[in-house]
């Protein structure tokens, strides 16, 4: 399951990168409204950070078919290779989904995903990804996990080549439950990151190993103080 950092302040990126294996970004309109200013801005700086070889999501707003297949072509010719334009699970969408299929080699993610039905329409239309929104899911009364893992299997049992990437989290135990199950990836906030191995008896052990190093080698030592 790769992870991917769903936010765009760059310096959060950056520091989960620094302390996580990351293999991209993912945004939506809503996470580019808490940094505002010009999109491209913001989503080229995330891209020159993390490289050209990362996978970067970024969503078209456009209501219509039509538009969205223009947003797509200009997404992908200002931010380049690996970028995945996330386009609504809805008929405009797979509308403008199959467009870009017949028309072009631009990737994209199926988003807005509440429903196995939407995740399987969006890979039959040529989706790479599709994203179930496991918190949202949950909050609505259903079982955010399970209609991921649902998802999964559809496009197991129908031989697609759509992966699931699993977005919107509120805890690490979610992201823990669909690492178990395998899916293609999953898109985590920052504060989520941290939490995925925050535990206080494993910073206790490690803090005991070099406290007992410390009491026979002394403060501050190190292996490298020794031959
Ligand atoms: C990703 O595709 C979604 O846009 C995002 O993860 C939604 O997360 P939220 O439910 O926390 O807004």
């Amino acid at each position: 399951m790769k992870l991917l950092i769903d936010d765009a302040h760059l310096d959060a990126i950056k520091k989960v990168y620094e302390f996580f294996p990351v293999a991209g970004v993912t945004t939506n309109p809503t996470i580019l409204s808490k940094v505002g200013g010009n999109p491209f801005d913001t989503l080229r700086a995330i891209r020159e950070f993390i490289g050209e070889e990362a996978d970067l999501h970024v969503q078209a707003v456009s209501r219509r078919a039509e538009k969205i297949v223009d947003e797509a072509r200009h997404i992908t010719e200002i931010l380049g290779a690996n970028t995945y334009v996330k386009i609504p699970a809805v008929p405009e969408g797979f509308k403008a989904m199959k467009i870009l299929v017949d028309t072009s080699e631009i990737l994209f993610t199926a988003t807005a995903i509440y429903t196995p039905m939407q995740a399987f329409i969006a890979g039959q239309c040529g989706a790479s990804y599709a994203a179930p929104y496991v918190n949202r899911i949950d909050n609505m009364g259903f079982d955010g996990i399970r209609v991921a893992q649902e998802i999964q299997q559809i496009f197991s049992a129908n031989h697609m080549e759509t992966e699931v990437i699993a977005a919107s989290f509120k805890n690490s135990q979610q992201v823990l439950e669909l690492c178990k199950s395998g899916v293609g990836a999953a898109t985590v906030a920052p504060e989520i990151f941290f939490a995925l191995i925050k535990n206080s008896a494993i910073d206790d052990a490690v803090e005991n190993f070099i406290a007992d190093f410390e009491s026979f080698a002394g403060k501050e030592k190190s292996m490298l103080d020794f031959q």
